[in-house]
């Protein structure tokens, strides 16, 4: 018999992501890693869903018994509607989920993209967003929860600027309705930030995924130095944070984000923590990106 803790059997547990494209995604890798470390029958297995069939695939949860499952772009918002319940009142406000866990049948959905953003800002960064001035790119899905949570932790100001202006307006009518110690504000022009300082960037884009892709914000813009936070971590070093690197700007990609995410989902599903987020990050660390 090979090692029990990696054979596949009639009890072996089913996970999942459910995302469009989903094939790149890393998180088959740590969750799989992280089930043969504890030696759990379980896999993790990635699932690329076209949208008319995504409420087929919340059934299949129900009626294959999948034990838990990650929701990944572009399904995390209409995916609040397709849970029995979402416990808690934050991540209803936020309006995304990328964690759904099965019991017996009833599915709960969370969101852990909030807290994992906000560990990633402070053990990579040692940033602490209380009373700050942040700067957030984007507004889509990745922005949503990034603005969430700085508001949450109790930023001063959140600037949002994005391509589509219109977009990042429409982020700051809805957040802005939950944090009223936080100014949220969209940006039309980048005036704002010339004029203020900024403690901290954040990129929220997809810009900076493809090799072609121009940088998502010239830094030289700020007044000051700031941090630099970028979501994007393949490659592994953007445009952005090359520029960071030159100008000697405290600086961190997104894998301890998908880190942090991730270990907290897997503690939604099988209550363990101990040692899960470290052994993430060693092995995205050993990824080639
Ligand atoms: P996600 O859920 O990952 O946030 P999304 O909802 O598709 O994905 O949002 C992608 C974000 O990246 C948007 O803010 C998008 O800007 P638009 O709203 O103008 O589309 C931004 N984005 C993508 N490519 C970009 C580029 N080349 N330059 C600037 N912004 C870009």
């Amino acid at each position: 018999m090979t090692d029990p803790r990696v054979t596949l059997n009639a009890e072996t547990q089913l996970y999942g992501i459910f995302g469009n494209p989903v094939r790149h995604s890393l998180s088959p890798l740590i969750h799989n890693a992280l089930f043969k470390k504890l030696g759990m029958n379980a896999v993790y297995l990635a699932f690329p869903i076209e949208k008319e069939s995504l409420g087929l695939a919340f059934e299949a949860i129900r009626s294959l018994g999948i034990r838990g499952v990650n929701i990944t772009i572009p399904f995390k918002e209409m995916a609040i509607n397709l849970v029995d319940e979402i416990p808690e009142d934050a991540d209803r406000c936020v309006g995304a989920i990328n964690t759904v866990v099965n019991r017996n049948g009833r599915l709960y959905g969370f969101n852990t993209d909030v807290p994992g953003f906000l560990a990633a800002l402070k053990n990579e960064l040692q940033f602490n967003p209380a009373a700050k001035n942040i700067l957030v790119l984007g507004a889509g899905g990745a922005a949503r929860a990034a603005v969430f949570a700085l508001a949450h932790a109790g930023a001063e100001s959140v600037w949002i600027y994005n391509r589509t202006p219109g977009r990042a307006a429409g982020l700051q009518s809805y957040l802005s309705s939950f944090f009223s110690e936080t100014e949220i504000e969209s940006l039309e022009s980048l005036d704002t930030v010339r004029r203020e300082r900024i403690d901290l960037v954040v990129n929220a884009t997809s810009c900076g995924m493809k090799t072609e892709d121009p940088i998502a914000f010239d830094l030289e813009l700020l007044r000051e130095k700031a941090f630099v936070y970028d979501l994007i971590y393949a490659p592994g070093q953007t445009r952005l944070l090359k520029m960071a690197e030159s100008l000697g700007w405290p600086r961190a990609n997104g894998l301890g984000m998908l880190a942090a995410q991730a270990a907290i989902s897997f503690q939604h599903w099988t209550g363990q923590s101990k040692g899960v987020h470290e052994t993430m990050l060693e092995v995205l660390k050993t990824c080639r990106l």
